[in-house]
């Protein structure tokens, strides 16, 4: 292969110390540790500390990814954040990652596709290091949803959790994200969405009226749905068949989901890489989040072919066809 590829050559993860159980749930709300994981997989989630910060949590997920790929800061020259969860409205969470990490002058700026981003992150950053406009950029999904979350709500409050994942991606001549796809349908807007923004303005509310709201089920149908197609669109523009895919690194989002799409790709869950029992749904960190445990863990190997897939509020929805 002569043209420029952009490979995954290291990655990062971090999650903060504090662990939150279901348990933790039951006396607060009308809930159980017995339905949360019968619905959704989740045992516990991590919750950023006071004063910690999407930054935060990026920066360290950033600062192993270097390391595991053994480059400097100063050869980043591209960096891209997925985050729904910015640190502040501006500058981007990308530039304050930058000044932390100690890089200058590169690009550094931030995707919002909710739960999709890191996905969207990654197919841009693709497209500039094939075209050379960058050598080594850094990806980066990092959020702290359990700021925004409305703790009465039962239905939202136990499924998110914070975290942060990052990969760095060099150009080399060998395939590494061999295709990305990604989508979005505006019209599913008011089934997942935060209410609150600058020129919607802010709400005279407990904590301005800032707190996710969803229609778990009716995107629970939509996401199987969205996921199924997905997979199938990687695996078509690919001429590749399902059992090609030697991983399955999906959104954790639910493990009922999860194990739809698993098996829409006649896949064992042996195949899948799951982290949501303990982490909960942590929007773009997810899928950087395992794909790192993953690696670590040394269930995936170099050398292996595994499918990135994620859907979030928007509806957005992407993929990616990895060669490691
Ligand atoms: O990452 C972005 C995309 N987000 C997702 O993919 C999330 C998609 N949705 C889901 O994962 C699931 O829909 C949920 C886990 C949110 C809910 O599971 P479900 O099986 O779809 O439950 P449901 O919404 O149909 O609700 C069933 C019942 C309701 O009670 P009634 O009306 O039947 O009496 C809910 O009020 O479960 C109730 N319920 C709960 N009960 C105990 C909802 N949340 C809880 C809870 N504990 N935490």
């Amino acid at each position: 292969m002569s043209s420029t590829q952009a490979r995954i050559i290291g990655t990062g993860s971090y999650l903060p110390a504090r662990i939150m159980t279901n348990a933790e749930f039951e006396s607060r709300i009308d809930t159980s540790d017995a339905w949360i994981r019968e619905r959704t997989g989740i045992e516990q989630r991590h919750v950023a500390a006071e004063g910690e910060t999407t930054s935060d949590l990026a920066l360290v997920a950033a600062q192993r990814a270097l390391e595991a790929a053994g480059v400097g800061v100063s050869e980043v020259d591209l960096i891209v954040v997925g985050t729904t969860t910015p640190d502040i409205i501006f500058p981007s969470t990308a530039c304050l990652l930058q000044h932390k990490l100690g890089a200058k002058d590169c690009p550094a700026f931030d995707v919002n596709a909710a739960c999709t981003g890191f996905l969207y992150a990654l197919s841009i950053a693709e497209k500039f290091v094939r075209t050379g406009a960058a050598r080594t950029a850094l990806v980066v999904g990092a959020e702290t949803l359990t700021r925004m979350l409305d703790w009465n709500d039962r239905g939202t409050c136990v499924l998110f959790g914070d975290g942060a994942g990052a990969v760095v991606l060099r150009a080399d001549s060998q395939l590494g994200v061999i295709s990305t796809h990604i989508h979005a349908d505006g019209q599913y807007q008011n089934l997942l969405y935060n209410p609150v923004g600058v020129s919607a303005g802010f709400k005279d509310e407990p904590n301005h009226g800032v707190r996710v709201m969803m229609s778990g089920n009716e995107v629970f149908r939509v996401a199987v749905r969205t996921l199924s197609r997905i997979v199938d669109e990687t695996l078509a523009a690919n001429q590749l068949s399902k059992d090609s895919i030697d991983w399955l690194v999906p959104h954790q989002a639910n493990l009922r989901i999860i194990s739809a799409t698993a098996k829409h790709l006649d896949m064992p869950m042996d195949r899948v890489i799951v982290t949501v029992n303990k982490h909960g749904n942590t929007s773009s960190g997810s899928v950087p989040l395992a794909l790192d445990h993953g690696i670590r863990s040394g269930l995936i190997k170099p050398g292996q072919l595994l499918l990135l897939e994620a859907f979030g509020g928007g509806f957005t929805w992407g993929s990616a066809l990895v060669r490691l």
